[in-house]
Protein backbone atom coordinates (compact mmCIF):
# COMPACT_ATOMS: atom_id res chain seq x y z
CA UNK A 1 0.00 0.00 0.00
CA UNK A 2 1.18 3.26 -0.82
CA UNK A 3 1.09 6.22 1.87
CA UNK A 4 -1.28 8.61 1.42
CA UNK A 5 1.15 11.18 0.79
CA UNK A 6 3.15 9.20 -1.79
CA UNK A 7 4.91 10.98 -4.05
CA UNK A 8 3.88 10.03 -7.93
CA UNK A 9 6.15 11.90 -9.99
CA UNK A 10 8.05 12.25 -13.03
CA UNK A 11 11.64 13.18 -14.22
CA UNK A 12 13.43 15.13 -16.59
CA UNK A 13 17.33 16.91 -16.60
CA UNK A 14 17.82 20.31 -18.11
CA UNK A 15 20.07 19.43 -20.84
CA UNK A 16 18.07 16.76 -21.73
CA UNK A 17 14.48 18.83 -22.60
CA UNK A 18 15.33 22.54 -22.00
CA UNK A 19 16.72 23.47 -25.41
CA UNK A 20 17.87 27.54 -25.26
CA UNK A 21 21.32 26.08 -24.82
CA UNK A 22 23.10 29.56 -25.88
CA UNK A 23 20.17 32.24 -24.62
CA UNK A 24 20.20 34.79 -22.14
CA UNK A 25 23.33 34.31 -20.77
CA UNK A 26 24.15 31.09 -20.57
CA UNK A 27 27.46 29.58 -20.39
CA UNK A 28 28.78 26.39 -21.84
CA UNK A 29 28.68 23.09 -20.58
CA UNK A 30 30.72 20.09 -21.66
CA UNK A 31 27.57 18.60 -22.80
CA UNK A 32 27.08 21.96 -25.36
CA UNK A 33 30.56 21.60 -26.71
CA UNK A 34 30.47 17.77 -26.62
CA UNK A 35 27.52 17.79 -29.22
CA UNK A 36 29.72 20.34 -31.39
CA UNK A 37 32.49 17.47 -32.25
CA UNK A 38 31.14 15.73 -35.21
CA UNK A 39 30.91 11.27 -34.66
CA UNK A 40 30.00 11.94 -31.03
CA UNK A 41 25.99 11.72 -30.46
CA UNK A 42 24.14 9.51 -32.46
CA UNK A 43 22.64 11.14 -36.02
CA UNK A 44 24.80 14.93 -34.87
CA UNK A 45 21.95 15.57 -32.68
CA UNK A 46 22.06 18.20 -29.67
CA UNK A 47 20.67 19.67 -26.88
CA UNK A 48 20.25 22.84 -28.70
CA UNK A 49 16.43 22.88 -28.92
CA UNK A 50 15.99 20.10 -27.35
CA UNK A 51 12.01 19.81 -26.71
CA UNK A 52 12.28 23.43 -26.21
CA UNK A 53 11.25 23.66 -22.39
CA UNK A 54 12.99 26.57 -22.09
CA UNK A 55 10.05 28.66 -23.65
CA UNK A 56 7.39 26.23 -23.28
CA UNK A 57 7.38 25.23 -19.55
CA UNK A 58 4.01 26.43 -18.95
CA UNK A 59 2.61 23.94 -21.54
CA UNK A 60 4.79 21.14 -19.94
CA UNK A 61 3.39 22.53 -16.50
CA UNK A 62 -0.12 21.92 -17.53
CA UNK A 63 0.49 18.65 -18.78
CA UNK A 64 1.84 17.52 -15.71
CA UNK A 65 -1.08 19.31 -13.81
CA UNK A 66 -3.72 17.32 -16.41
CA UNK A 67 -1.19 13.74 -15.71
CA UNK A 68 -2.52 14.61 -11.68
CA UNK A 69 1.44 14.39 -10.78
CA UNK A 70 2.16 15.34 -7.46
CA UNK A 71 6.01 16.06 -8.13
CA UNK A 72 8.37 17.14 -10.74
CA UNK A 73 11.77 16.26 -10.53
CA UNK A 74 13.95 18.56 -12.72
CA UNK A 75 17.56 19.69 -12.61
CA UNK A 76 19.19 23.16 -13.20
CA UNK A 77 21.44 23.64 -15.22
CA UNK A 78 24.84 25.38 -13.47
CA UNK A 79 25.69 27.72 -16.42
CA UNK A 80 22.24 29.25 -16.48
CA UNK A 81 22.78 30.38 -13.19
CA UNK A 82 26.61 30.86 -12.86
CA UNK A 83 27.89 30.76 -16.65
CA UNK A 84 32.14 30.36 -15.84
CA UNK A 85 30.88 27.36 -12.87
CA UNK A 86 31.66 30.25 -10.51
CA UNK A 87 31.42 33.80 -10.04
CA UNK A 88 29.38 36.21 -11.46
CA UNK A 89 25.79 35.03 -11.27
CA UNK A 90 23.11 35.09 -14.40
CA UNK A 91 19.99 36.71 -13.16
CA UNK A 92 18.19 35.30 -16.30
CA UNK A 93 19.33 31.84 -14.95
CA UNK A 94 17.62 32.59 -12.03
CA UNK A 95 14.42 34.02 -12.91
CA UNK A 96 13.98 31.23 -15.93
CA UNK A 97 14.04 28.58 -12.48
CA UNK A 98 11.89 30.96 -10.38
CA UNK A 99 9.04 31.12 -13.45
CA UNK A 100 8.89 27.37 -13.53
CA UNK A 101 8.95 26.84 -9.98
CA UNK A 102 6.26 29.56 -9.39
CA UNK A 103 4.24 27.86 -12.24
CA UNK A 104 4.86 24.08 -10.42
CA UNK A 105 3.73 25.71 -7.55
CA UNK A 106 0.30 27.35 -8.33
CA UNK A 107 -0.75 24.37 -10.13
CA UNK A 108 0.03 21.52 -6.85
CA UNK A 109 3.28 20.29 -7.92
CA UNK A 110 6.08 19.87 -5.32
CA UNK A 111 9.58 20.54 -7.45
CA UNK A 112 12.56 18.29 -6.38
CA UNK A 113 15.06 20.30 -7.61
CA UNK A 114 18.60 18.54 -8.63
CA UNK A 115 21.55 20.34 -8.74
CA UNK A 116 23.69 18.40 -11.23
CA UNK A 117 22.64 16.42 -13.86
CA UNK A 118 26.04 16.16 -15.86
CA UNK A 119 26.33 19.34 -17.71
CA UNK A 120 29.48 20.28 -15.98
CA UNK A 121 30.64 23.85 -16.72
CA UNK A 122 32.74 24.00 -19.81
CA UNK A 123 34.86 26.82 -17.74
CA UNK A 124 35.79 24.18 -15.00
CA UNK A 125 36.52 21.46 -17.29
CA UNK A 126 39.16 23.67 -17.98
CA UNK A 127 40.25 23.90 -14.66
CA UNK A 128 40.81 19.92 -14.21
CA UNK A 129 36.48 19.66 -13.26
CA UNK A 130 36.56 16.40 -10.76
CA UNK A 131 40.15 16.21 -10.57
CA UNK A 132 40.59 19.67 -9.12
CA UNK A 133 41.03 19.82 -5.15
CA UNK A 134 39.10 23.31 -4.98
CA UNK A 135 36.19 21.59 -7.06
CA UNK A 136 33.88 20.57 -4.20
CA UNK A 137 33.73 24.11 -3.20
CA UNK A 138 32.92 25.42 -6.03
CA UNK A 139 29.94 23.35 -6.35
CA UNK A 140 29.55 24.04 -2.49
CA UNK A 141 29.14 27.69 -4.03
CA UNK A 142 26.54 27.41 -6.70
CA UNK A 143 24.75 24.73 -4.45
CA UNK A 144 24.34 27.72 -1.74
CA UNK A 145 23.32 30.39 -4.97
CA UNK A 146 20.45 27.78 -5.56
CA UNK A 147 19.02 27.33 -1.79
CA UNK A 148 19.13 31.22 -1.65
CA UNK A 149 17.81 31.88 -4.90
CA UNK A 150 14.82 29.40 -4.52
CA UNK A 151 15.09 27.39 -1.07
CA UNK A 152 12.30 29.39 0.11
CA UNK A 153 9.83 27.88 -2.13
CA UNK A 154 11.54 24.79 -2.73
CA UNK A 155 11.86 22.28 -0.02
CA UNK A 156 13.08 19.29 -1.75
CA UNK A 157 16.90 19.60 -3.44
CA UNK A 158 19.05 16.58 -4.70
CA UNK A 159 22.90 17.33 -5.19
CA UNK A 160 24.09 14.66 -7.87
CA UNK A 161 22.41 12.50 -10.55
CA UNK A 162 24.36 9.34 -10.87
CA UNK A 163 28.18 9.78 -10.01
CA UNK A 164 28.54 6.47 -11.04
CA UNK A 165 27.61 7.47 -14.84
CA UNK A 166 29.06 10.73 -15.57
CA UNK A 167 32.33 9.59 -13.77
CA UNK A 168 31.58 6.60 -15.65
CA UNK A 169 30.73 7.34 -18.63
CA UNK A 170 32.28 10.58 -19.00
CA UNK A 171 36.06 9.70 -17.60
CA UNK A 172 36.58 6.34 -17.84
CA UNK A 173 35.99 5.47 -21.74
CA UNK A 174 32.44 5.90 -22.00
CA UNK A 175 30.59 7.99 -24.92
CA UNK A 176 29.41 10.66 -22.49
CA UNK A 177 31.10 14.26 -22.16
CA UNK A 178 33.81 14.88 -22.17
CA UNK A 179 34.45 10.98 -23.36
CA UNK A 180 38.14 10.67 -21.51
CA UNK A 181 39.49 7.95 -20.68
CA UNK A 182 41.39 7.94 -16.99
CA UNK A 183 43.09 5.07 -15.09
CA UNK A 184 41.54 4.10 -11.64
CA UNK A 185 43.86 6.81 -9.49
CA UNK A 186 42.23 9.69 -11.02
CA UNK A 187 38.54 7.94 -10.95
CA UNK A 188 39.05 7.87 -7.00
CA UNK A 189 40.33 10.90 -6.96
CA UNK A 190 37.54 12.39 -8.98
CA UNK A 191 34.96 10.01 -7.11
CA UNK A 192 36.13 11.11 -3.55
CA UNK A 193 35.63 15.13 -4.60
CA UNK A 194 32.13 14.46 -6.06
CA UNK A 195 31.20 13.18 -2.83
CA UNK A 196 33.05 15.82 -0.66
CA UNK A 197 31.30 18.33 -2.77
CA UNK A 198 27.77 16.90 -2.08
CA UNK A 199 28.60 16.67 1.65
CA UNK A 200 29.92 20.60 1.34
CA UNK A 201 27.34 21.31 -1.13
CA UNK A 202 24.62 19.87 1.83
CA UNK A 203 26.08 22.17 4.55
CA UNK A 204 26.05 25.40 2.81
CA UNK A 205 22.31 24.74 1.95
CA UNK A 206 21.16 23.89 5.23
CA UNK A 207 23.29 27.25 6.47
CA UNK A 208 20.94 29.00 3.93
CA UNK A 209 17.39 27.67 5.17
CA UNK A 210 17.30 24.96 8.03
CA UNK A 211 14.06 23.27 6.58
CA UNK A 212 15.77 21.56 3.21
CA UNK A 213 14.95 18.09 3.02
CA UNK A 214 18.18 16.85 1.00
CA UNK A 215 18.98 13.77 -1.05
CA UNK A 216 21.03 12.41 -3.23
CA UNK A 217 20.28 9.99 -6.93
CA UNK A 218 22.95 6.90 -7.36
CA UNK A 219 22.60 4.54 -9.63
CA UNK A 220 24.52 0.75 -9.53
CA UNK A 221 24.55 -2.51 -10.43
CA UNK A 222 21.35 -4.30 -8.41
CA UNK A 223 21.37 -7.93 -7.93
CA UNK A 224 17.88 -9.28 -7.04
CA UNK A 225 17.62 -13.55 -5.93
CA UNK A 226 16.21 -15.84 -7.73
CA UNK A 227 14.18 -17.32 -5.66
CA UNK A 228 12.78 -14.65 -3.33
CA UNK A 229 11.98 -17.23 -0.81
CA UNK A 230 15.42 -18.59 -0.72
CA UNK A 231 16.87 -17.20 2.30
CA UNK A 232 20.57 -18.12 0.67
CA UNK A 233 19.34 -16.37 -2.53
CA UNK A 234 18.71 -13.33 -0.59
CA UNK A 235 21.64 -12.90 0.87
CA UNK A 236 23.93 -13.44 -1.83
CA UNK A 237 22.30 -11.21 -4.11
CA UNK A 238 22.59 -8.50 -0.83
CA UNK A 239 26.23 -9.22 -0.76
CA UNK A 240 26.66 -8.67 -4.65
CA UNK A 241 24.45 -6.02 -4.48
CA UNK A 242 27.42 -4.21 -1.91
CA UNK A 243 30.76 -5.81 -3.12
CA UNK A 244 32.95 -3.15 -4.24
CA UNK A 245 35.33 -3.51 -7.25
CA UNK A 246 37.72 -6.27 -8.52
CA UNK A 247 40.84 -4.06 -8.76
CA UNK A 248 40.29 -2.12 -11.71
CA UNK A 249 38.10 0.42 -12.49
CA UNK A 250 34.66 -1.55 -11.58
CA UNK A 251 34.42 -0.15 -8.76
CA UNK A 252 32.62 3.04 -10.85
CA UNK A 253 29.57 1.31 -10.84
CA UNK A 254 29.25 0.15 -7.52
CA UNK A 255 26.67 0.89 -4.99
CA UNK A 256 28.48 0.90 -1.96
CA UNK A 257 31.59 2.95 -3.19
CA UNK A 258 29.32 5.60 -3.70
CA UNK A 259 26.93 5.44 -0.49
CA UNK A 260 28.28 4.00 2.61
CA UNK A 261 30.84 7.15 2.33
CA UNK A 262 27.44 9.34 2.89
CA UNK A 263 24.74 7.40 4.41
CA UNK A 264 27.83 5.73 6.54
CA UNK A 265 30.67 7.80 6.64
CA UNK A 266 32.85 5.06 6.14
CA UNK A 267 34.57 4.02 2.42
CA UNK A 268 33.57 -0.52 2.64
CA UNK A 269 36.28 -2.55 3.66
CA UNK A 270 36.45 -4.70 0.66
CA UNK A 271 36.96 -1.23 -1.82
CA UNK A 272 39.73 0.49 0.51
CA UNK A 273 42.05 -2.61 0.41
CA UNK A 274 42.17 -1.41 -3.32
CA UNK A 275 41.80 1.66 -3.18
CA UNK A 276 42.98 3.34 -0.54
CA UNK A 277 46.13 4.51 -2.29
CA UNK A 278 44.38 6.46 -4.80
CA UNK A 279 42.50 8.31 -2.59
CA UNK A 280 43.52 11.96 -1.86
CA UNK A 281 45.57 12.87 1.22
CA UNK A 282 43.09 13.79 4.29
CA UNK A 283 40.40 11.49 2.86
CA UNK A 284 39.50 10.63 6.54
CA UNK A 285 38.87 14.06 7.92
CA UNK A 286 36.76 14.49 4.51
CA UNK A 287 34.22 12.01 5.35
CA UNK A 288 33.03 14.03 8.38
CA UNK A 289 31.89 15.93 5.62
CA UNK A 290 30.95 13.40 2.81
CA UNK A 291 28.30 12.09 5.79
CA UNK A 292 26.61 15.08 6.74
CA UNK A 293 23.05 13.85 7.57
CA UNK A 294 20.50 13.75 4.55
CA UNK A 295 16.62 13.41 4.48
CA UNK A 296 16.66 10.69 1.76
CA UNK A 297 18.12 8.09 -0.52
CA UNK A 298 17.47 8.96 -4.07
CA UNK A 299 17.48 5.53 -6.48
CA UNK A 300 17.41 5.62 -10.28
CA UNK A 301 16.94 1.90 -10.83
CA UNK A 302 16.02 0.99 -14.49
CA UNK A 303 17.02 -3.03 -13.97
CA UNK A 304 19.58 -5.56 -12.66
CA UNK A 305 20.57 -9.04 -12.64
CA UNK A 306 19.71 -12.21 -11.48
CA UNK A 307 21.76 -14.55 -9.07
CA UNK A 308 21.27 -17.26 -6.79
CA UNK A 309 22.97 -19.62 -4.01
CA UNK A 310 25.13 -22.58 -5.33
CA UNK A 311 25.29 -25.89 -3.29
CA UNK A 312 28.12 -24.16 -1.17
CA UNK A 313 26.33 -21.00 -0.67
CA UNK A 314 28.60 -19.20 -3.82
CA UNK A 315 27.02 -16.74 -5.95
CA UNK A 316 25.69 -18.31 -9.52
CA UNK A 317 24.61 -16.18 -12.31
CA UNK A 318 21.43 -16.66 -13.65
CA UNK A 319 21.11 -16.74 -17.40
CA UNK A 320 18.82 -14.81 -19.45
CA UNK A 321 16.81 -16.54 -21.56
CA UNK A 322 16.85 -16.37 -25.41
CA UNK A 323 14.00 -13.87 -25.96
CA UNK A 324 14.32 -12.12 -22.72
CA UNK A 325 12.32 -9.62 -22.00
CA UNK A 326 14.40 -6.02 -23.10
CA UNK A 327 12.97 -2.88 -23.89
CA UNK A 328 14.05 -0.57 -27.14
CA UNK A 329 17.36 0.25 -25.97
CA UNK A 330 18.59 -3.24 -25.02
CA UNK A 331 17.85 -3.01 -21.25
CA UNK A 332 16.45 -6.27 -19.97
CA UNK A 333 13.01 -5.74 -17.75
CA UNK A 334 13.33 -6.85 -14.50
CA UNK A 335 10.71 -5.59 -12.16
CA UNK A 336 11.68 -7.40 -9.09
CA UNK A 337 14.98 -5.41 -9.48
CA UNK A 338 12.90 -2.06 -7.52
CA UNK A 339 11.61 -4.17 -5.12
CA UNK A 340 15.05 -5.86 -3.85
CA UNK A 341 16.87 -2.21 -4.33
CA UNK A 342 14.51 -0.70 -2.11
CA UNK A 343 14.61 -3.32 0.65
CA UNK A 344 18.21 -3.69 0.62
CA UNK A 345 18.73 0.14 0.58
CA UNK A 346 16.55 -0.21 3.76
CA UNK A 347 18.47 -3.53 5.37
CA UNK A 348 21.88 -1.48 4.58
CA UNK A 349 21.36 1.76 5.68
CA UNK A 350 18.49 1.90 7.92
CA UNK A 351 15.38 2.90 7.48
CA UNK A 352 15.85 6.20 5.51
CA UNK A 353 13.58 7.28 3.41
CA UNK A 354 14.02 6.15 -0.57
CA UNK A 355 12.76 7.65 -3.69
CA UNK A 356 12.73 6.16 -6.62
CA UNK A 357 14.01 9.36 -8.86
CA UNK A 358 14.29 7.24 -12.09
CA UNK A 359 12.54 4.55 -13.40
CA UNK A 360 10.87 3.84 -16.85
CA UNK A 361 12.09 2.25 -20.54
CA UNK A 362 12.84 3.08 -23.86
CA UNK A 363 10.83 2.89 -26.91
CA UNK A 364 10.47 3.65 -30.33
CA UNK A 365 6.78 5.26 -30.06
CA UNK A 366 5.22 6.29 -32.81
CA UNK A 367 2.19 8.80 -33.65
CA UNK A 368 -0.16 5.84 -35.01
CA UNK A 369 -3.06 6.66 -37.95
CA UNK A 370 -5.67 8.13 -34.89
CA UNK A 371 -3.23 10.98 -33.63
CA UNK A 372 -2.73 8.82 -30.42
CA UNK A 373 0.14 7.45 -29.22
CA UNK A 374 -0.23 3.39 -28.45
CA UNK A 375 2.76 2.27 -25.80
CA UNK A 376 1.32 -1.14 -24.42
CA UNK A 377 4.32 -2.20 -23.77
CA UNK A 378 5.36 0.85 -21.53
CA UNK A 379 2.18 0.23 -19.08
CA UNK A 380 3.43 -3.33 -19.12
CA UNK A 381 6.72 -2.31 -17.81
CA UNK A 382 5.67 0.47 -15.42
CA UNK A 383 2.85 -2.14 -14.10
CA UNK A 384 5.01 -4.25 -13.17
CA UNK A 385 7.62 -2.44 -11.98
CA UNK A 386 5.03 -0.71 -9.79
CA UNK A 387 3.26 -3.73 -8.25
CA UNK A 388 7.14 -4.99 -7.42
CA UNK A 389 7.05 -1.26 -6.01
CA UNK A 390 4.07 -1.78 -3.73
CA UNK A 391 5.31 -5.55 -2.34
CA UNK A 392 8.64 -3.56 -0.96
CA UNK A 393 6.72 -1.50 0.94
CA UNK A 394 4.43 -4.65 2.24
CA UNK A 395 7.49 -5.77 3.32
CA UNK A 396 8.61 -2.62 5.29
CA UNK A 397 10.62 -0.61 2.83
CA UNK A 398 10.15 2.83 3.29
CA UNK A 399 9.91 4.28 -0.26
CA UNK A 400 7.96 7.56 0.19
CA UNK A 401 8.20 8.85 -4.04
CA UNK A 402 8.17 7.49 -7.28
CA UNK A 403 9.94 9.42 -10.53
CA UNK A 404 9.11 8.00 -13.66
CA UNK A 405 11.65 8.76 -16.57
CA UNK A 406 10.98 10.78 -18.11
CA UNK A 407 8.10 13.35 -18.58
CA UNK A 408 9.05 13.76 -21.94
CA UNK A 409 10.61 12.13 -24.97
CA UNK A 410 13.84 14.22 -24.83
CA UNK A 411 17.28 13.95 -25.28
CA UNK A 412 19.28 10.53 -24.43
CA UNK A 413 22.85 11.99 -24.56
CA UNK A 414 24.70 9.93 -27.18
CA UNK A 415 21.81 8.06 -28.29
CA UNK A 416 20.59 11.48 -29.03
CA UNK A 417 16.66 11.30 -30.17
CA UNK A 418 16.68 8.23 -31.16
CA UNK A 419 14.98 6.50 -27.86
CA UNK A 420 11.65 8.13 -26.70
CA UNK A 421 11.18 7.21 -22.69
CA UNK A 422 8.63 9.62 -21.96
CA UNK A 423 5.04 8.88 -20.72
CA UNK A 424 4.03 12.21 -23.46
CA UNK A 425 5.40 12.08 -26.75
CA UNK A 426 7.61 14.97 -28.56
CA UNK A 427 7.20 15.60 -32.04
CA UNK A 428 10.40 17.15 -32.67
CA UNK A 429 9.92 19.14 -35.68
CA UNK A 430 6.97 20.94 -34.38
CA UNK A 431 7.79 21.09 -30.66
CA UNK A 432 4.22 19.26 -29.87
CA UNK A 433 3.10 17.36 -27.15
CA UNK A 434 1.06 14.31 -26.95
CA UNK A 435 0.25 12.48 -23.90
CA UNK A 436 0.48 9.03 -24.36
CA UNK A 437 -1.17 5.85 -23.54
CA UNK A 438 1.27 5.39 -20.85
CA UNK A 439 0.53 8.99 -19.41
CA UNK A 440 -2.83 8.22 -19.29
CA UNK A 441 -2.39 4.50 -17.57
CA UNK A 442 -0.22 6.86 -14.73
CA UNK A 443 -2.92 9.27 -14.69
CA UNK A 444 -5.11 6.46 -13.07
CA UNK A 445 -2.63 4.76 -11.22
CA UNK A 446 -2.07 8.33 -9.50
CA UNK A 447 -5.49 8.78 -8.90
CA UNK A 448 -6.55 5.99 -7.57
CA UNK A 449 -2.64 6.42 -5.10
CA UNK A 450 -1.54 2.69 -6.72
CA UNK A 451 -4.68 0.82 -5.68
CA UNK A 452 -5.78 0.35 -9.17
CA UNK A 453 -2.28 -1.56 -9.78
C1 LIG B 1 19.73 7.69 -16.50
C2 LIG B 1 19.94 9.19 -16.55
O1 LIG B 1 20.98 7.08 -16.48
O2 LIG B 1 19.09 7.08 -17.54
C3 LIG B 1 19.03 9.91 -17.49
O3 LIG B 1 19.91 9.78 -15.27
C4 LIG B 1 18.96 9.13 -18.78
O4 LIG B 1 19.48 11.22 -17.69
C5 LIG B 1 18.35 7.77 -18.52
O5 LIG B 1 18.27 9.81 -19.77
C6 LIG B 1 18.29 6.91 -19.76
O6 LIG B 1 19.57 6.61 -20.20
P1 LIG B 1 20.10 6.83 -21.68
O7 LIG B 1 21.54 6.46 -21.64
O8 LIG B 1 19.29 5.93 -22.54
O9 LIG B 1 19.87 8.26 -22.02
Amino acid sequence: MFSKDFVWGAATAAYQIEGGAYEDGKGLSIWDTFCQRPGKIQASDTGDVACDSYHRFKEDVAIMKELGLKGYRFSIAWTRILPNGTGEVNQKGIDYYNALIDELLANGIEPFVTLFHWDYPNELFYKGAWLNAESPDWFAEYARICAKAFGDRVKNFITFNEPQCFIGNGFDGGGHAPSLNFGVRELIRMAHHVMLAHGKAVMAMREVYDDLKIGYAPTGSFFYPQNPESQADIDVAYNKTFETGDGGDSFGWTVAWWLDPILLGKYPEDGLKIYEKYLPQGWQDDLKIISQPIDFCGQNLYNGYGVRAGDNGELCWVKRYVGFPHTGNMWPVTPEAIKWCALFTNRRYGNIPIYFTENGMAGSDVISLDGKVHDPNRIDFLHRYLKELSEAIDMGANVKGYFQWSLLDNFEWSNGYRDRFGIVYVDYPTGNRIIKDSGYWYKDVIASNGENL
